[in-house]
């Protein structure tokens, strides 16, 4: 199923079995824009569904958020034993890929983002299939009850209203992966994918799984988030995927405090490392 956060940005929520990120979608004029593709056949039928050019972002390497975009055996992890799709299907046709440092392993075809890259482009409320934005002509005010600004067509069809979009991809400072992205939409909204999360350091024997943040990396991300203009994160794999931008701050913030002097971890207890 498809949520709707506005109207020209939907997403496909997150799922558990198979583990799959969520997958933001932003609609252009020119492209559709997509955060990440998830790992459920759900995903990829929607990949497949879209007409016209897409570009794709690419949060961090994990197989959650990059399944579509990878070819995959039978029986391999992460695929459901009665999966059919993993020899045969048909790869997916993008225009552009955008990835972080590090993440070229997996996904050879990507431009690798290391400054800030911006994309304008017109938003497309009229590929939503469900047609009901809230908006009418002239009034100006969208979903949430905030101002329109921008190109606004005169013929009076909602269907023609569209404003500038402005998508800005930026590295993001991470504990949890290297080579993170985030995606701004609008100056309003960040995807985030799981850059928000703890690493989680796989187990050995006779030792217990931990998970940590990295004092210097968690102090970068919340300098940067409060740079930012934008005031609402979506944070993959959370419940409330659109979250306020202070809650998850003042989270961060929180861990940020409990470093040690001369420590550069910060070492999470027992079933804390939800993020
Ligand atoms: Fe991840």
């Amino acid at each position: 199923m498809i949520e709707k956060i506005n109207e020209y940005i939907s997403y496909i929520p997150a799922a558990e079995v198979p583990i799959s990120s969520d997958v933001g979608i932003i609609y252009g004029k020119n492209s559709t824009y997509l955060f990440d593709v998830g790992s459920t056949e759900e995903c990829l039928k929607f990949l497949y569904s879209l007409k016209g050019k897409m570009q794709i972002v690419i949060s961090h390497f994990h197989g959650d958020h990059t399944w579509w975009l990878t070819r995959h055996r039978a029986g391999e992890d992460g695929m459901l034993p009665n999966d059919t799709l993993s020899l045969t299907y048909e790869p997916v046709k993008y225009e552009k890929l955008y990835i972080g440092k590090g993440t070229e392993k997996y996904l050879p075809d990507g431009e690798i983002v290391r400054e800030s890259v911006i994309i304008w482009d017109e938003t497309a409320p009229s590929k939503l299939e469900d047609q009901e934005t809230g908006i009418e002509a002239g009034k100006g005010r969208n979903a949430d009850g905030d101002n329109l600004t921008g190109a606004r067509a005169s013929s009076g069809d909602s269907k023609n209203i569209s404003q500038a979009l402005k998508l800005e991809i930026i590295p993001m400072p991470s504990s949890h992966s290297k080579g993170s992205l985030a995606l701004i939409v609008n100056d309003e909204y960040i995807f985030m994918g799981d850059s928000t999360y703890c690493r989680y350091i796989p187990k050995k024997q006779g030792e217990e799984d931990y998970a940590e943040y990295n004092v210097q990396k968690l102090k970068e991300q919340i300098d940067l988030l409060k740079s930012i203009k934008a005031e609402k994160c979506l944070v993959s794999h959370e419940k409330r995927f659109v979250r306020p931008k202070k809650v998850v701050i003042r989270q961060l913030e929180s861990i940020y405090e409990r470093r040690k002097p001369g420590e550069n971890i910060i070492v999470l207890n027992k079933n804390e490392g939800e993020g």
